[in-house]
């Protein structure tokens, strides 16, 4: 059984769009203790069942295709039972989808007595998502080119995260299609450089967040400004669309600012309560 947290981006900044259609990026990831959990028995048959709160997993799905890319690295037969127990929502900017396809790959490794070197392992992750190496290592880091290159840092974000889910999903291709970027080469080398230091011993509360895609998304999706507007009136230190959304998260100092604030929202929109997670995995260390 493997833990498959979500995430949040603290930062996203969108420095251009690059020649293979994928966008530069600077971002800084924070793995989080909400989680789906994934089991791998052993069958000689192979299959992949979804249960959970958010059960309704499209046929061809990240789980799928990341035992279908390691089995093809490796030249081995599918074998094995795996079953996904989902309570990060699709479509919700959450990550869960490249979480579960990290966590495939590790669980399925393992129950196959696999040894694959890290680098392999990567590239095959990237293959899958670009935020799916994140999800290799967890925790904190920064991630640049299209979110794959990665800096992994020490500690979690220090506070209670509140994430408020909407009933419906934003399309991560749309999000970054739409998303305005007018910057300079100088304009990206000063942001690369301010970004670098933004959350470095990250046991601070963050002041300073942000997320180019924002606009955009916000432009089609006016409640999701709605929902940031009242987490910030409900007293979150910080809040942000998480990603390409539709999940907007706040930042609270403490449990029970986060559960007051919660209170406030009801169905169909959800909330969960949660906090950012250090790094806790390493297939490398
Ligand atoms: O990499 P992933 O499959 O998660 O990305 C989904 C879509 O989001 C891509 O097909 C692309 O349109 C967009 N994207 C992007 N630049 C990135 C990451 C994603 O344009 N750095």
């Amino acid at each position: 059984m493997l833990d498959s947290p979500a995430k949040i981006n603290l930062t996203l900044r969108v420095l251009g769009r690059r020649p293979d259609g994928y966008h530069d990026l600077d971002t800084w990831f924070q793995e989080v203790s909400l989680c789906d959990r994934i089991e791998f028995r052993p069958a000689t048959q192979f299959s992949v069942a979804f249960g959970g709160t958010y059960s309704n997993v499209p046929e061809d799905n990240l789980v799928s295709r990341a035992s279908r890319i390691l089995a093809g690295h490796l030249q081995i037969q599918l074998s094995g039972k795996v079953f996904v127990h989902k309570e990060i929502p699709l479509g919700g900017g959450l990550g869960g989808g490249s979480s579960n396809a990290a966590a495939t790959l590790l669980g399925l490794s393992r129950l196959w007595g696999a040894a694959i070197d890290p680098d392999s392992l990567n590239g095959l992750a990237a293959a899958l998502g670009s935020d799916c190496p994140f999800f290799l290592r967890g925790g904190l880091a920064r991630g640049t080119g299209r979110g794959e290159v990665l800096e992994a840092k020490t500690g979690a974000v220090a506070g209670t995260i509140l994430l408020v889910i909407p009933p419906f999903g934003v399309s991560t291709a749309r999000a970054f299609e739409k998303a305005q970027f007018h910057l300079t080469s100088n304009d990206k080398n000063a942001i690369l450089g301010s970004c670098a230091n933004s959350f470095d011993e990250a046991q601070v509360y963050p002041r300073a967040l942000f997320n180019d895609l924002e606009p955009a998304v916000f432009a089609e999706y006016p409640e999701l400004q709605t929902i940031r507007d009242r987490l910030v009136r409900t007293g979150a230190v910080e809040s942000l669309l998480s990603g390409s959304g539709s999940t907007v998260f706040g930042i609270f100092e403490n449990v029970r600012d986060a559960q007051a604030a919660a209170s406030k929202f009801e169905p169909p929109l959800r909330t969960h309560i949660c906090r950012g997670i250090a790094r806790h995995r390493g297939f490398d260390s």
